[in-house]
């Protein structure tokens, strides 16, 4: 792993409490996600209860980093619940605020790549950005994920600026036919 003290791993229930409180914290910071903090459910039940779902779905994948006893960052990829889209995973990623720019990123990124390359249900991985997310946007490009599309002052911004959203994806192999 690139990152000096870093383990990757894959989420277990006891992570659930510092996944919640990693999330509210990213969400407070208000400039990364489309949900406000405190806008969408989240307690250690259920972060519990989806994490054993995912580990029962065969197209999804959950991974932690920790450094000694922190969680530092989360990854997953969740592939869709309906038969047509059940290929596609849709990639979420997270690192603390006073952990990143130390190659977390890069280190949880390439570990949900390889993961999800052991389901073979899973087949293209995509995720949305804002476009001024450059740091995500250079990671996502460093590994491989090429924009798809954009749409447009999509998300109003509580200070009534608006953020356009980039769409990215990459396959996890080589496409045949
Ligand atoms: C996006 C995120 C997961 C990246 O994790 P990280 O541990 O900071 O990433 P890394 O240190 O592995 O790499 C970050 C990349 O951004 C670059 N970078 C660092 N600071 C930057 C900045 N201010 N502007 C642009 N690029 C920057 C790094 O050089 C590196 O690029 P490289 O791989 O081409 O060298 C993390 O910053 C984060 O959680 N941000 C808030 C939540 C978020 O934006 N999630 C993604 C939503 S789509």
């Amino acid at each position: 792993m690139s990152a000096a003290g870093v383990i990757i791993g894959a989420a277990v229930d006891r992570d659930a409490r510092g996944l919640v409180e990693l999330r509210r914290a990213i969400l407070e910071e208000a400039a990364w996600f489309t949900a406000e903090a405190g806008e969408v459910p989240d307690d250690v039940r259920l972060r519990t209860d989806r994490m054993r779902e995912a580990r029962r779905s065969g197209n999804q994948v959950h991974l932690v980093a920790r450094i000694g006893g922190d969680l530092v960052g989360a990854v997953a990829v969740e592939g869709g619940r309906l038969r047509r889209v059940r290929h596609v995973g849709r990639l979420e990623i997270m690192v603390g605020r006073a952990w990143r720019g130390r190659g977390i990123g890069a280190a949880l990124l390439e570990a949900a790549l390889a993961s999800s390359r052991m389901h073979p249900a899973l087949e293209k991985v995509e995720l949305a950005v804002y476009a001024h997310n450059a740091r995500a946007l250079s990671l996502y490009q460093r590994y491989g994920f090429v924009e798809e599309g954009r749409r447009i002052r999509q998300q109003r911004l509580a200070d009534g600026s608006y953020a356009d959203e980039v769409w990215m994806a990459r396959w996890l192999r080589p496409l045949s036919g």
